[in-house]
């Protein structure tokens, strides 16, 4: 909560907060990808649950904090990869990041990120860091992005497996934006088309391996010496 600023106690006043903060274009982007059946589902499996209470207990002493990935976080509650923050800040993942580190938890920096890995990193110095990586056709990009992460404190690589096409359906016209969007994470040069045109589009692409399988997670296995997450899986069936 910034200072002078009236809390934000649930879920869905942060949520009216960031209606009205955000342009359409954000908010849309950020607020209901596709259908929005899975966000409606997430919120019925919240309200199914319920806490029972264990009365006259000794609450004095309470502690939130678990470990996770071998680092000790303040609370069980972590920031997952989301692309594209500046849309809704100017600041973007710099802010997430300083306010993950002040909670002291931690936070899976997008590969679709807005500023470097390093420019977040340098700005919540002790922050619980981890990086979501991309599968590129070029191993020699994927071995440099991953020693980048593991100089600048990356404790952790994050594969998404859940997404073998990337849709790039995000209309990401400049014209509109207040601030220009850049992804420094995903190619080492900036494409020369503007952001979100069709060309631009097209170098990110290019780049990307797509389908990724099973033989890319051991690449990267074989190629980092940091724990690697798989994100997405939604079942133990292989076939
Ligand atoms: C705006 C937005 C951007 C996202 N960007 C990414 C991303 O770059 N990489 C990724 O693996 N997941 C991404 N996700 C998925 C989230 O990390 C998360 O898995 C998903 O939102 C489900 O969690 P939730 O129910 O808490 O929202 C994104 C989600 C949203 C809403």
């Amino acid at each position: 909560m910034s200072r002078g600023r009236p809390p934000l106690p649930t879920l869905v006043d942060i949520e009216q907060s960031a209606r009205e903060k955000l342009s359409d274009r954000a908010w849309g982007y950020y607020s209901r990808p596709a259908d929005g059946q899975t966000y409606r589902d997430n919120i019925e499996a919240f309200e199914r649950y319920r806490l029972i209470p264990r009365n006259l207990r000794d609450v004095s002493i309470r502690d939130t904090s678990v470990t996770v990935l071998g680092t000790r976080m303040d609370i069980p509650i972590a920031i997952g990869p989301t692309a594209l923050n500046r849309l809704a800040h100017p600041d973007a993942e710099l802010a997430t990041a300083k306010g993950a580190a002040a909670m002291n938890t931690g936070m899976v920096l997008s590969s679709w990120a807005n500023h470097s890995l390093e420019e977040v990193a340098e700005v919540a110095p002790p922050g619980i860091r981890w990086f979501y990586m991309l599968f590129y056709k070029d191993r020699g990009r994927m071995k440099r992005l991953l020693a980048r992460a593991e100089r600048a404190g990356y404790t952790a690589i994050f594969l998404t497996v859940d997404q073998p096409l990337l849709p790039f359906q995000i209309d990401l016209r400049p014209v509109t934006f207040p601030v220009s969007i850049r992804f420094p994470n995903v190619l080492d040069e900036e494409p020369p088309h503007a952001p979100g045109s069709a060309e631009y589009q097209e170098s990110m692409r290019a780049a990307l391996k797509q389908p990724a399988t099973w033989d890319d997670v051991q690449w990267i296995r074989d190629n980092t010496r940091l724990p690697v997450v798989l994100k997405g899986i939604l079942s133990g069936n292989r076939n």
